[in-house]
């Protein structure tokens, strides 16, 4: 039996035994929300982005790449609307010196209610069992009735207040919810300011001719910048993309739960330019493609959902989120916009350039219109890590720890086990993997006995073992295990690269997009 690790103690440290993902300068004690990819996480992070390039780049005659600089002009940001607008509201505890994201604090408020109605509504269904009716208990418990009041009203109260950008607002509902410092539980609270979350840098080292300038905090304008460049270039017409992956950079205030949310991460985009008017349609179009693209992973349907905003940014006229079920609820794994010609327009205004397509066929200058695809790269890896991670009871009773990566994304594809180091079975696995290392992510594995190999394999990630024994000596043949079912099947060595192939490339998935 497979269950899903729901918690996120045994993803963050299953990811760090295996080679996944570190804690950034572990040895001074990390730093806050930001991580180092280890051995295997390169691997399945450069295994996603290739899958992501391969969907939207090499499948699409009318999709390019770019891979712009993270440092732009420094006026890149104010035609953008980050210098003005990229915030998020800020409090500080005054007696721990400790910052938290208001809007966070009271989130943590009303989760916390939600968990207290949960409770009370699993425990009566004990109590009551086939009979219980979920809904009317709700509607009649008294104190489930208060709870689900009190966490109604929090929330009305605290998207008014973020609506309205009512500072004071969310300064009075923190202190009006009797809300803590969750660390020491101090209500000494400053008042709710602004914080940009980008980070400054200077161009120079000399302070008289230094510049300031922003890591980027969103590939996007890298492309818009290059539109025409890209456009011209490429002989391209609308509708056509420019996708691009590459690090961002925010100064999160409080960056939590692992590498969901980080101050260095890396985004997969897709701005994709239209013709005025033809943006709804599109927009509709990438929404049900991106999740085509989610759900051919195999992670579950069940697993994801879009959630539409109902409050747009200053720049959309259409957005939804790609929400997927990680281990702490269901969360934004990839925004998709209608942004209009908001950005285009912006950029012509204060770099006083025309960005205008010709158009031949209407024989008319225009600002195209564009709808974007943004996933995170990161956000994505947790997605993947957190339902590949799984504990199975076996039939004789003993645990197993098994990460049931998508093979095409899997870091290991293969590993290759002599049973044991002599009698001429390391060289016959050593030739195997000179064989194989061309085509797939091959690895030798002689340390342990075979079934702790097995074990350590599976917990890696490997979908397939390949183990040479005293038989592969007289007949050519491995023996090929499944790292899901656990099966053993007998393989010539020359069928072995076939067999991978099948299941292991990435043109199959692709195939069925
Ligand atoms: N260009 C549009 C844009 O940047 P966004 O919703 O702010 O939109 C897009 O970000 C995606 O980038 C998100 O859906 C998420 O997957 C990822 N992302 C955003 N902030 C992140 C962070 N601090 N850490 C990890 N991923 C993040």
């Amino acid at each position: 039996m497979a269950n899903r690790v729901a918690s996120l103690k045994s993803i963050v440290s299953h990811a760090k035994k295996y080679g996944y993902v570190f804690p950034s300068s572990e040895i001074y004690d990390g730093l806050s929300a930001v991580y180092d990819y280890g051995q295997n996480g390169v691997a399945l992070k450069d295994n996603i982005k290739r899958y992501w390039w391969k969907a939207m780049v090499q499948l699409n005659e009318n999709i390019e790449g770019l891979d712009a600089a993270i440092f732009m002009h420094p006026t890149t940001w104010q035609a953008s609307g980050h210098v003005d607008a990229f915030s998020d509201p800020l409090i500080d505890n005054r007696d721990t010196q400790k910052r938290y994201r208001a809007d966070g604090l009271i989130e943590d408020y009303i989760a916390e209610l939600d968990r207290k109605i949960q409770g009370a509504c699993s425990r009566a269904a004990k109590r009551f069992g086939s009979d219980f009716d979920m809904a009317l208990y709700e509607r009649t418990n008294p104190r489930v009735k208060e709870y689900i009041e009190q966490r109604d009203k929090a929330r009305r109260k605290m998207v008014d207040a973020l609506e309205r950008d009512d500072l004071e607002a969310l300064t009075k509902l923190i202190a009006d919810l009797g809300i803590a410092d969750p660390v020491s539980g101090s209500k000494n609270w400053t008042d709710v300011r602004r914080f940009n979350l980008m980070f400054g840098t200077q161009l120079a080292a000399s302070p008289d001719s230094s510049a300031d300038l922003y890591l980027r905090p969103e590939t996007a304008q890298g492309v818009f910048v290059n539109f025409l460049n890209v456009q011209k270039t490429a002989r391209q017409k609308l509708p056509f993309g420019i996708a691009q992956v590459g690090k961002a950079f925010r100064n999160e205030i409080t960056a939590r739960q692992f590498i969901f949310r980080m101050r260095e991460f890396e985004q997969m985009e897709l701005q994709y330019f239209v013709r005025p008017g033809d943006g709804l349609k599109h927009y509709e179009a990438w929404k049900e493609k991106r999740m085509r693209w989610h759900l051919s992973l195999g992670l579950g349907q069940e697993n994801y959902r879009f959630r539409d905003h109902d409050k747009l940014a200053h720049y959309a006229d259409a957005a939804s989120d790609i929400e997927f079920r990680f281990p702490f609820g269901f969360k934004e794994l990839e925004g998709i916009h209608s942004r209009t010609d908001f950005d285009l327009r912006n950029h012509e205004k204060y770099a006083n350039k025309k960005l205008q397509f010709f158009d031949p066929l209407r024989k008319a200058h225009y600002l195209p219109h564009v709808v974007e695809t943004s996933v995170g790269l990161d956000r994505l890896f947790l997605a993947v890590f957190s339902i590949a991670l799984q504990e199975e009871t076996l039939a004789d009773g003993s645990m197993r720890t098994v990460l049931r990566l998508p093979p095409i994304l899997a870091p290991t594809q293969a590993a290759i086990l002599p049973l044991v180091k002599k009698d001429g079975l390391p060289e016959i696995a050593r030739a195997l993997f000179g064989d194989l290392k061309y085509d797939f992510n091959v690895r030798l594995d002689d340390k342990d006995a075979i079934g702790r190999r097995y074990r350590r394999q599976d917990a890696a990630g490997t979908p397939y073992c390949i183990t040479i024994d005293h038989d592969t000596r007289q007949d050519q043949s491995a023996t090929l295990r499944n790292r899901d079912t656990m099966q053993q099947a007998r393989m010539p060595l020359t069928q072995i690269a076939a067999f991978l192939d099948a299941r292991i490339s990435m043109k199959a998935h692709l195939k069925k997009l």
